[in-house]
């Protein structure tokens, strides 16, 4: 296994680019499932994940090649309908197979992806979704087991809250349903959009695209299509949040400012300069001239500020030079970070799902040896190795493989110190 290693306190310098977008390239791919012939997609990161649903796709009799960040996946060979505890256990969003799988062969076994370290993450909401459409869902002996004899019919569908993956999963089983399905209170997240742009170009009708009311009236096939994966807000807004946290100025190349509505709010009342481009970013945190701000988060759904660059921020705010409350409201166990980073030095209190970090200005966190429990907290303690005093050993930094492509790449060119070790 390896572990990452840092030597703190190097300023960042330069440019980084950003890779295609790892919850957009999950769904998009997924999608292939819906119809034969070979769908391009470009822009796909490489990535753990990207490889184990790639590995889920060849399980269900799919052929793919990849070429560069284009990937050529042959929808023809679909011919089985289960997906097996191995694939899903290391990748939640294995899921997503089930709504096409559903749609194409009328039935789909999956195993239940279980707990994960940052919350229960239960698919109830997938379930029901299916229910409205006509489908029998079924648990047993961990797998789900759902089944629908012909054509699902279309329905109305409520989310109690907008889910991200469900809404994905419904939109592609509704595009081949008979009749038409509206989705309320679907999630807005940019990576929907994207999904949607691939089913309108593969053939499919839906209205409401970037709204919280998705209509779908469905078709009887679809086609293969190309696509485009849009940029990862999530790693961008990480290299963002590194360069305020080390100090430095960078510019942030191939990505799309306007996915991030509400980080670039936060950082500016950081302290922080951020000029915005319309595929760039430039940050300016000198730290010599700015001390950082103390600024209170709450995660909320899209348009809101995102979960998945919670942890990324609190370790921001432990060098602030105030007190910043971080209000987690997605999930209900991610501040899994706190811990380690409490390990590096840090000053914080958690009471439920908040946490009161007391920022204890530029020079507060110390290089130590931490362990990564989840993709995100594991990104927010490079951030605490990059800006920390000494040196930073991460164990487990699989974690950190699922979700971002050349880190150690990407940090080297900004230049940080920063390497792979076989622990
Ligand atoms: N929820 C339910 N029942 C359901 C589905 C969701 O109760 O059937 C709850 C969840 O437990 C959570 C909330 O609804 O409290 C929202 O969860 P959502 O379904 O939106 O999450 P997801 O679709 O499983 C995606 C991303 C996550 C990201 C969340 C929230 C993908 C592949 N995953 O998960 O990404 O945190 O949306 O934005 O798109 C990550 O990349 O590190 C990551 C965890």
């Amino acid at each position: 296994m390896d572990k990452l290693v840092i030597e703190g306190g190097r300023t960042l310098k330069g440019e980084v680019s950003i890779s295609g977008a790892k919850n957009a390239a999950l769904p998009l791919i997924a999608a292939s499932l819906l119809a034969p012939g070979v769908h391009v997609l470009h822009n796909v990161p490489d990535l753990r994940d990207t490889r184990t649903i790639l590995r889920l796709l060849e399980s269900l009799g799919l052929s793919w090649e990849r070429e560069g960040t284009t990937l050529k996946i042959d929808g023809t060979g679909l011919r089985y309908s289960e997906a097996s505890y191995d694939l899903v256990k290391t990748m939640r969003a294995s899921v997503l197979v089930l709504g096409p799988l559903l749609a194409r062969l009328g039935r789909a076994k999956v195993s239940l992806p279980g707990g994960c370290a940052i919350g229960a993450r239960p698919i109830n909401f997938h379930l029901m979704g299916f229910e409205q459409l006509g489908v029998r869902c079924d648990l047993e002996h961990g797998y789900v087991d759902a089944y629908i004899d012909g054509r699902m019919q279309g329905g109305t569908v409520y989310f109690d809250i907008p889910s991200v993956t469900g809404t994905e999963n419904l939109l592609m089983a509704a595009a081949l349903a008979k009749g038409t399905t509206i989705i309320k209170n679907a999630a807005r997240e940019p990576e929907i959009g994207n999904l949607i742009d691939m089913l309108v170009a593969m053939g499919a009708d839906i209205e409401g695209k970037d709204g919280d009311r998705l209509t779908i009236h469905g078709v009887e096939q679809l086609k293969a299509a190309e696509s485009r994966i849009i940029p990862d807000r999530i790693e961008t807004g990480t290299y963002a949040i590194a360069v305020c946290a080390a100090g430095g100025r960078a510019v942030i190349n191939n990505c799309d400012p306007g996915h991030l509505p509400s980080l670039f709010d936060k950082l500016r009342l950081a302290g922080v300069d951020v000029e915005i481009g319309t595929k760039s970013i430039r940050i300016n945190a000198d730290k010599k001239i700015n001390g950082i701000q103390a600024v209170d988060v709450t995660t909320m759904p899209y348009p809101g500020y995102p979960t998945d660059l919670q942890a990324q921020f609190m370790a921001l705010m432990t060098m602030s030079d105030g007190l910043s409350v971080v209000h987690e409201t997605i999930f209900e166990n991610r501040f899994m970070h706190v811990a380690e980073l409490q390990r590096m030095g840090a000053d914080i209190q958690i009471d439920g799902r908040l946490a009161m970090v007391k920022g204890l200005g530029r020079s507060a966190l110390k290089g130590a040896q931490v362990m990564a429990t989840d993709l995100r907290a594991s990104s927010s303690l490079v951030i605490a190795g990059l800006a920390a005093e000494g040196r930073t050993d991460i164990s487990r930094i699989y974690h950190l493989e699922r979700g971002y492509e050349d880190m150690v790449g990407k940090l080297t060119a900004l230049g940080a110190t920063v390497w792979k070790e076989d622990e």
